[in-house]
């Protein structure tokens, strides 16, 4: 089975990284289209020997009837346009935040909750960057001791803000005045946080706090995490520490992780922002016992964001719906897939 596939926000940096993941991956594509806003239309961007033309996102779009759609253009995008092409039967994974909240849309790590991908009802969301990172390095610990509260500090490259992170950074680097900007403060030599609300947290660290719960499907797990934007262009690093129900065996536990898809565990280093950036893989390094808590466990946790945190998951999601779909299950694909 092949499919016709759209990207939406195709020239942002987690767009571009789904065409060479598709590409990388073999994923089997009959038909792949581009969209981004008007300011892109008429460009086009390398796949395989093609140069394929990026079109500017219309309602019409939906009516193409693709089998799969990545998006990854905003939460405003994806709130108003995803239902439009579920509803012509296109299977949309949504890299914004605008439904990972909303109970009736799975939120997927396939390592972690795969299964749920196959409840969808035509939109499918694709976790926050720090959280898939963190779901793939807690699932384990939740399944051998259960969990009862996570603390959370990350250190986030500026990728995360996409390419405004990136042009921020790079400007202030060669001491020019930023294009944009995703903090007021530099960011250069310098750490800051994600805009904070009234309630005195960032939209970041709320979503850590929600999305964690729900992957794991222990809403009652205590969460508290501090997000935290650094200087350096690719890769999200965390220092968590959780606490669960019972001893936490370190044997058991290092064991579990060498035989976790998906997971790199480093004992003799630790892994670093630079070393995995590229990488699809969750890196584990310094797993300590808290020397004042036999029920907790310390942990250096890091991924590539653009790839592990967004692009990758989200294809290995089309992947799981493609090795899942017998020839019944097929027919939820519309369209024309040959
Ligand atoms: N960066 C990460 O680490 C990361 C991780 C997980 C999830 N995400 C999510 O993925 C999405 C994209 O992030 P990114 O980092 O790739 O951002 P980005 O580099 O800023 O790219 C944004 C993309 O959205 C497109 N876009 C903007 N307005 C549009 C409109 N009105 N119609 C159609 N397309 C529009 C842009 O097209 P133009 O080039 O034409 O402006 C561009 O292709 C966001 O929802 C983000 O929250 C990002």
């Amino acid at each position: 089975m092949t499919y016709r596939v759209a990207i939406v926000g195709a020239t942002g940096l987690v767009g571009r990284t789904l065409l060479e993941i598709l590409h990388e991956r073999h994923f089997p594509v009959a038909a792949l289209d581009l969209y981004a806003s008007a300011r892109s239309a008429g460009t086009t961007l390398a796949w395989k020997d093609h140069a394929l033309p990026v079109q500017e996102l219309t309602p019409s779009a939906a009516n193409r009837h693709y089998d799969i759609a990545f998006f990854s253009a905003g939460a405003a995008i994806g709130r108003n346009y995803a239902p439009l092409f579920a509803e012509q039967g296109t299977i949309v994974i949504d890299n914004s935040s605008a439904w990972r909240a909303d109970p009736s849309v799975p939120l997927v790590v396939p390592e972690v909750n795969g299964a749920r991908a196959f409840t969808h009802k035509g939109i499918i969301a694709n976790p926050n960057c720090s959280t898939i990172q963190l779901a793939v390095a807690l699932a384990p610990i939740e399944r051998l001791f259960g969990i009862e509260r996570v603390v959370v500090a990350t250190y986030q490259s500026v990728s995360g803000a996409g390419n405004r992170g990136l042009e921020q950074l790079r400007a202030e680097l060669e001491g020019r005045e930023p294009a944009v900007r995703i903090a007021p403060h530099p960011i250069a030599h310098n750490a800051v946080f994600h805009a904070i609300a009234a309630d005195g947290w960032s939209e970041e660290e709320r979503k850590v706090m929600t999305e964690l719960c729900r992957i794991l499907e222990r809403p009652d797990i205590a969460v508290v995490a501090t997000c935290v934007r650094l200087p350096f262009f690719r890769s999200h690093a965390e220092a968590v520490w959780v606490e669960c129900r019972q001893c936490v065996d370190m044997e058991f536990l290092l064991a579990a992780y060498k035989q976790s898809p998906g997971v790199v565990l480093m004992e003799e280093d630790y892994p670093t922002p630079r070393r995995v950036a590229g990488s699809d893989a969750v890196w584990i390094g310094r797993v300590r016992r808290d020397p004042s808590n036999p029920r907790a466990v310390a942990l250096w946790v890091v991924a590539d964001n653009i790839r592990k945190g967004a692009a990758t998951n989200a294809v290995q999601i089309a992947e799981l719906l493609h090795a899942g779909a017998s020839p019944t299950q097929s027919a939820t694909f519309a369209g024309t897939a040959s």
